[in-house]
């Protein structure tokens, strides 16, 4: 009863097919497997769900394929740390999925993330956590698989307040875990311990700084990401004062750093605010450069 957006499955490619013609656009069309941060397909009209089912049926060998009513409003991604009973929540977060500023253009692994959310709630948390992480684990105890780990599950937040869960992560999230871990305070090492079930889960330790942490994607990401291009600015951009940088999909090729994947840096920055934090980043973001980067201007606006 974990709630989500109404949805049906199909592995029959000409059924699906026929259900989108009834459905109303915008509609979500979700890839069975891995998809490498593709499978998910935001359709505006049935013409692109048509050729969302091409792709994910023939480019992307799915066999499945998950037909989802579309939800409007503000994502957040709720992560726990659990040894499979007791659940303590990471602060919160949320990242841009899209590819181009203002949330349009093609679905991403995430562009870029804030710490602190203010698009949850501690009520809303807390009702989230009753509601959908609490009744998952339970049920994921009783089919004898329990989970350790950190659970992650996206929300949606409607302007009416109502929560649906639009995915699950058997991870912190990418790039949330780059924002998170700029404010955790505690020993990971003693965290990831517990996690195992052999002590007890410690009581986390969070900085009040503000997180930002901004992706920088290769030229053609996510269809055709090209890589192999030069990465310039590496030390000056570190030197800026809260600014740390994560290797994302890069490589050193004869001695210099250059591209190797399609999100290749995560800018990250901490600031006493997040507007302190956001100057920060895209200060660095700016110093760095290889041809074809993209990243988003609006993380954290
Ligand atoms: N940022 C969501 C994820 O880790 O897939």
């Amino acid at each position: 009863k974990v709630p989500t957006a109404r949805y049906e499955s199909f592995s029959d490619r000409a059924m699906a097919e026929a259900y989108l013609t009834d459905q109303p656009c915008p509609i979500v069309l979700k890839a069975d497997g891995l998809a490498a941060g593709k499978g998910v397909v935001v359709a505006e009209n049935l013409e692109q769900a048509q050729s969302a089912l091409q792709f994910i049926f023939s480019d992307l060998e799915s066999d499945r394929v998950v037909i989802e009513q579309f939800l409007p409003g503000r994502e957040a991604s709720l992560i726990v740390a659990t040894d499979g009973t007791r659940v303590v929540p990471m602060v919160s977060s949320h990242d841009y999925k899209r590819l181009g500023n203002g949330q349009v253009g093609p679905n991403t692994g995430g562009m870029g993330t804030v710490s602190p959310s203010n698009h949850i709630t501690p009520a809303q948390e807390s009702w989230a956590i009753d509601n959908v992480i609490h009744p998952v684990l339970k049920e994921m105890q009783r089919r004898g698989t329990p989970f350790r780990g950190f659970l992650y599950a996206g929300l949606m937040i409607s302007d009416d307040g109502a929560i649906n869960v639009i995915e699950f992560n058997s991870r912190m999230g990418d790039p949330e875990c780059q924002s998170l871990m700029r404010r955790y305070e505690g020993d990971l090492g003693e965290l990831l311990f517990a996690l195992s079930g052999v002590a007890p889960l410690p009581k986390l330790s969070w900085s009040a700084a503000s997180a930002v942490c901004v992706v920088l994607a290769a030229e053609g990401y996510p269809e055709n990401p090209v890589n192999g291009d030069e990465i310039f600015g590496m030390e000056l951009a570190s030197s800026i004062p809260g600014v740390a940088i994560f290797h994302a999909g890069t490589t050193l090729a004869a001695g210099k750093l250059t591209t190797a994947g399609g999100r290749v840096l995560n800018v990250t920055a901490t600031g006493s605010d997040l507007t302190e934090a956001r100057t920060r980043a895209y200060r660095a973001a700016d110093m760095l450069q290889f041809r074809g980067v993209q990243f988003r201007r609006d993380i954290g606006t």
